[in-house]
């Protein structure tokens, strides 16, 4: 049995407090597959006083955080304290440059200073490790970065957002409205500090960035992201959704095509024969699809205590056993900057909801509005109840080029017949 791994931990939160329950309970186990124990030697948080339900009383309480990257008796530093600049980023700067491991489950961070902080990394020949840090408990990142590690990857895409297929699977499920769902979802500990990151499609965002860096072997980008949430959605749409023979989903796409890197978080209509339709609650999903091993489903819990912790101290025990490698599964001077590809360029079907004033020539206007874009129209259907004082008139449209159905919406913009902003979602190809 070798020397302890000795670890740092900082941020006591739901996750942090996730850690150090499992690294109780599985302590002989977690022993005997690392081939050497793992401690919890010191901790920092905010607050000293709060009551955290787990005995913080034998370890070492750090008032200042930023000195857990070089505290003598620490092998590896932990940051769950969250967000993509501040402490955490302090924290990971100082303890890679100390030549200390850094597991981290911070998205946000490794999605704005993900590349530099491999490259800091590797200068240091130190661990960076983030398994957390994309789905919670699913192990895809190690899927892809070792068990898919052969293959060139085609796409990725998934439900990456716990708090939003809880919010849209609950609304569906009961009918409920939008804040009330999302109280639930804040009060089981899904959601971010900030939950707007989670509701308008942002967290989503940065750990589709981190994925599309490990599938395509290139940069993080972030900013390059097209963004969209479902603060929009009304349970009157999951329903027309519904009826059409689709469920709602917040869905990530990442595609790397001869236009450059193709990536976006929006709610999709998900044809009820798709696995991701089926993906309720704060489960996540994600899939890849391989040149030779072909289509890879990862699907688990996506956010909570447990699932995180565990992805957590999965790293801690590759770290421990000495096994780990590149953390964007290549060096940081290999990662390509891939151009941004032009979303109009991509062909595809539309669901279009537009809430409208009940007169005369509202439908015509809509539908000249269609055809003089060169959006063809599958199918419409108008509801006769009221929603936001009008009524709602539903599109799904035929393949085309995703441009016309933006210039459709383009020429409807500032219309005296709409009530409200027109909701757009992709329909999942
Ligand atoms: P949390 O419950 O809000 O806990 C954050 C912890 O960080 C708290 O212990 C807090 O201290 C501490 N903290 C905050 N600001 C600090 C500062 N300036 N200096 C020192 N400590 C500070 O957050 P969480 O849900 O555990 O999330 C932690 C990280 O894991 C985030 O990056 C999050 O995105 C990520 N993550 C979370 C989940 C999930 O399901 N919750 C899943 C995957 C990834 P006090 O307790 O004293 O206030
Ligand atoms: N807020 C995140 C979610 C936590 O809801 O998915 C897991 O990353």
């Amino acid at each position: 049995m070798g020397d302890a791994l000795r670890v740092a931990l900082a941020g006591l939160g739901t996750v942090g407090g996730g850690v150090i329950r499992l690294l109780d309970a599985n302590r002989d186990l977690i022993t005997r597959r690392a081939g050497r124990p793992i401690e919890i030697v010191a901790v920092s948080a905010r607050d000293r006083t709060k009551d955290r339900g787990v005995d913080l009383s034998r370890f070492e309480w750090v008032d200042d955080t930023a000195a857990l990257a070089s505290h003598p008796d620490a092998d590896v530093v932990v940051e769950l304290i969250g967000g993509s600049d501040g402490p955490a980023l302090t924290l990971a700067r100082t303890a890679l440059g100390a030549r200390r491991g850094f597991v981290t489950a911070n998205k946000a961070m490794l999605a704005h200073h993900g590349l530099e902080l491999a490259q800091k990394a590797e200068e240091s020949n130190a661990a960076l490790k983030f398994e957390a840090a994309v789905a919670g408990g699913i192990p895809v990142i190690k899927g892809l970065r070792e068990g898919a590690a052969a293959n060139a990857i085609a796409r990725v895409y998934g439900i990456l957002n716990g708090t939003c297929n809880f919010i849209l699977s609950k609304m569906e499920a009961e009918g409920r409205d939008f804040a009330e769902v999302l109280a639930e979802a804040q009060a089981l500990g899904y959601a971010e500090a900030d939950p707007s990151f989670d509701i308008d499609g942002v967290d989503a965002a940065h750990k589709l960035s981190i994925l599309a860096a490990i599938a395509f072997g290139t940069q993080p980008a972030f900013a390059d992201v097209a963004i969209g949430g479902v603060r929009h959605v009304l349970a009157a749409d999951i329903a027309q959704a519904a009826s059409l023979g689709y469920r709602v989903r917040l869905v990530g796409v990442a595609e790397e095509g001869a236009n450059g890197l193709f990536q976006r978080v929006h709610p999709h209509l998900v044809p009820l024969d798709h696995p991701l339709a089926h993906v309720t609650g704060s489960t996540n999903a994600v899939v890849a699809e391989g040149n030779f091993v072909g289509r890879l489903l990862f699907q688990g819990a996506g956010a909570g205590d447990g699932p995180t912790a565990s992805a957590v101290v999965a790293d801690l025990i590759d770290i421990a056993r000495g096994e780990y490698g590149a953390s964007f599964a290549m060096p940081a001077h290999e990662l390509t900057a891939a151009a941004k590809a032009d979303s109009g360029e991509r062909r595809g079907r539309a669901y279009l909801r537009f809430t409208v004033q009940d007169k005369v020539g509202v439908l015509a206007e809509i539908a000249a509005a269609m055809r003089d874009a060169g959006v063809s129209i599958e199918s419409l259907i108008q509801r006769g109840e009221a929603a936001d004082g009008g009524v709602m008139i539903a599109i799904v449209t035929h393949e085309g080029p995703e441009r016309a159905v933006a210039q459709a919406l383009e020429r409807l913009r500032g219309s005296q017949s709409l009530v409200g902003q027109p909701l757009l979602m992709h329909i999942l190809g």
